[in-house]
């Protein structure tokens, strides 16, 4: 016997398929449903949760149901699905749409024209406050004056980049490889730059303190947790090093934390925590946690440079978006903020860890990968023979898409075999498939196989 409520359900999932429900609308009230089908709201309710367990729809406290995503029988559309190792955007199913547009609206009804005019060049004081007790759950302990709202952590280094500083220096060091956005930024303003080469195992300290006496260093721009590409951290103890060495030859370390949130290790310290006086500037984004849309990001300034940071950011873009900070202070008192982070560090965590399971049993021996514990970037190091230009070319044609890391890394300093796997955007079923045909590509280059995909397709 059909009961009612799987009859709601049917219809509800019918209206998703044919498109007159779509993602985001809201569905009609428990009351409005229990007139129309003329049940109990108990009926409703349960049609309700029960389309909630299948993901279908999304409950806002207080305001309604709404459609999460559009309704696919995900048996169908697997042959031709694209395997997304290359996008670097936070994984969409867990990024908080529906209740960030919530909190948009609120925003609006709160701050009202405010949020459509000028607005504090440092950033929003109250959500500035907000910020400064979201930063003590990362151990960063500052306070408003220092902290400034930025449009991305990318205007930040970029500001960074050309701005003077208080130690008069003008080299700027970087691991190798590091974050090519950084690279671009340097390359555009001629930055006379140094690298040193970082491996799973770390940095040479004894090169970096020899780096550090000779060569005038303004600062070093390090991603201790979850680098961008490789994937390394840095022990506490390292960490402390570097910081001890920046003091020592009156250097800044400018400490991009692009994934600090999804760090298991509840010990790991911040390289800022060992310095907050000002030696450490810390860089936090919210693109890769929450929306990159909204170009938020945090920076921590030392007291002596927050004049002239101040004129840097006024002459780049007078303030970051009012509206996206409005909404993401909501956000944060709402609590809404920690239980995403909560939801985020999970599911980051055990795709790195099906990501590494894949790759050691697929991938032969005369290829190396990274094994981070979490974040998002995880480098596999092919032979040498084995371009990763080439495999990039290959992979395309079976729509799996990897990145060649080779812009992440300064002229002198090029690897042209190293590939970087994101794990954020791909299905968590589809990593054991992505990784065998990456593993065949490798054998086929290497000669080993006579050909690399099973389709007739893609023979070569
Ligand atoms: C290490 C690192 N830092 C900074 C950024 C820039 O992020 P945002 O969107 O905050 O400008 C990225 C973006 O990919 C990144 O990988």
């Amino acid at each position: 016997m059909i009961t009612k409520y799987t009859l709601i359900m049917c219809e509800i999932k019918e209206q998703v398929a044919n498109g007159t429900l779509g993602p985001g609308d809201k569905l009609p009230s428990v009351r409005q449903l229990s007139e129309r089908f003329s049940c109990s709201k108990n009926t409703i309710i349960k049609a309700y949760n029960e389309l909630e367990k299948e993901h279908l729809i999304y409950s806002v406290p207080k305001s309604g149901y709404y459609i999460v995503n559009e309704y696919r029988s995900f048996d169908n559309d697997k042959t031709n699905q694209k395997i997304d190792f290359l996008s670097a955007g936070p994984d969409k199913e867990v990024m908080p749409y529906i209740e960030f547009q919530h909190c948009i609206n609120q925003a609006i009804d709160i701050y009202k024209e405010e949020l459509f005019t000028y607005s504090d060049q440092q950033g929003i004081y109250s959500l500035r406050l907000q910020l400064i007790k979201y930063l003590q759950d990362l151990q960063v302990f500052t306070n408003p004056e220092r902290l400034f709202i930025v449009s991305g952590s990318q205007q930040a280094l970029n500001m960074l980049v050309s701005m003077p500083f208080p130690n008069g220096k003008n080299n700027i060091l970087v691991e190798q490889p590091t974050y090519f956005g950084f690279i671009e930024s340097l390359n555009l303003h001629k930055a006379t730059t140094f690298g040193i080469e970082l491996t799973m195992e770390g940095i040479d300290l004894a090169r970096l303190e020899y780096i550090f006496r000779n060569n005038q260093i303004k600062f070093f721009y390090i991603v201790p947790r979850f680098h961008n590409p490789l994937g390394h951290s840095y022990t506490n103890e390292e960490k402390k090093r570097i910081v001890k060495l920046a003091q020592k030859y009156d250097v800044y370390i400018v400490e991009d934390d692009f994934l600090g949130d999804l760090d298991p290790n509840p010990k790991a310290d911040p390289m800022f925590s060992y310095d907050p006086s000002g030696r450490v500037i810390y860089i936090k984004s919210f693109s890769k946690i929450m929306l990159p849309g909204l170009r938020l990001a945090i920076a921590v300034l030392p007291n002596l440079m927050i004049n002239t940071f101040l004129r840097y950011k006024f002459s780049s873009d007078f303030n970051s978006s009012a509206l996206s900070q409005g909404a993401l202070e909501i956000y944060l008192k709402s609590g809404m903020f920690s239980g995403h982070i909560k939801r985020i560090r999970g599911l980051y965590h055990r795709k790195m860890q099906l990501l590494q399971e894949a790759c050691e049993m697929y991938l032969s021996s005369n290829t190396s990968f990274s094994k981070p514990s979490s974040g998002f970037y995880l480098t596999i190091h092919l032979p040498d023979q084995v371009k990763a230009r080439r495999m990039v070319d290959l992979l395309l044609r079976e729509n799996i898409y990897v990145d060649d890391a080779i812009r992440m890394f300064l002229p002198e300093y090029r690897k042209e075999n190293m590939l970087r796997l994101s794990i954020s955007q791909v299905n968590e079923n589809q990593i054991n498939q992505g990784i065998e045909q990456i593993a065949r590509c490798v054998d086929f280059i290497c000669g080993k196989k006579d050909y690399i995909f099973q389709s007739p397709s893609s023979l070569l």
